[in-house]
């Protein structure tokens, strides 16, 4: 597992591990995290689910990924005696930071669900890991009773950061966490900056089942249709005006493609486009789909749990983005738009357009600069960019800032 994980990362491009985070990640047994797996799935490249929320059918607790976890570990920078929270359990990432932070270090690990705390706690103390203190906690507050801490590693996926890990946080701390962008997940570490707003050192891609208790955050999520197993929803976070009867009838009209010119070869990483259309786009929506939906041809997005959407100006009809094998460029794939309803050609060209942009001026070059600001800011004192605004933080991502950046290099 760890030689996939590190040769995957040298293949991606990305930064290697440490050797310390590489021999922790060869010294923790993740089997006896997941009691009762077969050795070949416990070592495999996924998220193990270990509870499900049946009514919703959503996983509300999991083992994560080998690969996420060794990028999380990476970008908090776990040192010898740091004293580190951890907020969402399952005791393997937590016997992991311990392997870390040294005995001289301090681990809390908490858990919303007392069950999750209950087994990790078991599973720590069977894998030796006994001074890990584990406790059933809302993670919104942090944990104040142990802070200060120098890392605050978040397992759960985010809507916001709220005051307490602010506040809980030592001077010169580092925050890594699981972030929802206007529906998009990304894993942000955060680093205090002057003027106390936080400051995004890096980005990466990751998946985590959503943050419960008061943090909890639901955005509308209509369906389109009413075909069980065939269904096709929206999720319109930062709340576009949608006019949800009339987009059902736009899903049932006749599509129309367009095809933008921007071509892709197969597993090449372009997470950055759907970033930068979010940023870029007022109307932005995700589209999902059962994989029925998919196979019938209802609709053809790029990712059935979430492609980029645009809705036109009045909420009326919609476009999504979808893929095709390039008719005569070998090994090249194109992305395109599929517009419904009202305007469906002319949102559609916009979508294509965004995505021309994001090749033209973006593809290939770092992503855009983000910072969390106190929700007291005014407009007027927050850098240029699309701002994002949360219960506790207002979130701008700024991407002019980076080519600027790259400019000034230039010159
Ligand atoms: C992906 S799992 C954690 C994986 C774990 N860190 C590991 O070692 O693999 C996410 C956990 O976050 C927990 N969680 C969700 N919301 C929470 C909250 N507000 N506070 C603390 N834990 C929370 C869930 O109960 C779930 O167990």
């Amino acid at each position: 597992m760890v030689d996939r994980t590190v040769a995957k990362r040298a293949m991606l491009d990305m930064p290697p591990l440490s050797a310390p985070e590489e021999q922790a990640l060869r010294t923790v047994p993740r089997e006896l995290f997941l009691p009762g797996l077969e050795l070949t799935d416990v070592y495999a490249e996924q998220a193990v689910v270990t509870k499900r929320d049946q009514e919703r059918g959503v996983a509300l607790s999991s083992v994560s990924a080998p690969a996420i976890i060794a990028t999380m570990l990476h970008r908090a920078d776990i040192r010898p005696g740091h004293r580190i929270l951890e907020i969402g359990s399952g005791g393997y990432n937590a016997a992991l930071i311990r392997e870390l932070t040294g005995a001289g270090g301090d681990v809390t690990s908490i858990d919303i669900d007392p069950e999750v705390v209950d087994r990790a706690g078991r599973f720590l103390d069977h894998a030796g890991y006994r001074d890990v203190h584990v406790a059933a906690a809302d993670g919104e507050h942090g944990f104040a009773r142990r802070a200060p801490y120098d890392r605050i590693l978040v397992t759960a996926g985010a809507w916001d950061v709220p005051p307490a890990w602010r506040d809980q946080l030592a001077p010169g701390g580092r925050m890594v966490v699981p972030m929802r962008i206007r529906g998009l997940t990304r894993c942000l570490t955060l680093e205090r900056a002057a003027e106390g707003h936080w400051s995004c050192v890096a980005v990466d891609m990751c998946g985590f089942v959503r943050m419960q208790g008061a943090g909890e955050h639901w955005e509308p999520m209509p369906y389109l249709n009413d075909e069980p197993d065939r269904r096709v929803g929206l999720r319109l976070e930062d709340g576009p005006s949608a006019d949800v009867a009339a987009l059902r009838r736009a899903l049932a009209r006749e599509p129309d493609t367009v095809w933008s010119g921007v071509l892709v070869q197969a597993e090449e990483p372009t997470d950055d486009q759907d970033l930068w259309i979010a940023t870029a786009a007022d109307e932005w929506a995700l589209l999902t789909a059962d994989r029925e939906a998919i196979r019938s041809g209802l609709v053809t997005p790029t990712w059935a749990l979430g492609t980029p959407t645009l809705l036109n100006a009045d909420g009326t009809g919609f476009a999504y983005r979808t893929l095709r094998r390039h008719p005569t460029r070998e090994g090249r794939w194109e992305f395109g738009a599929i517009g419904h309803g009202p305007q469906a050609r002319a949102t559609a060209e916009r979508l294509c357009d965004l995505m021309a942009a994001w090749d033209r001026d973006l593809r290939g070059r770092p992503g855009p600069e983000i910072t969390l600001h106190p929700v007291s800011k005014p407009d007027h004192r927050l850098p240029a960019g699309r701002v994002i605004d949360k219960r506790s933080t207002r979130m701008v991502l700024n991407w002019t800032a980076t080519t600027e950046e790259e400019k000034k290099e230039e010159l």
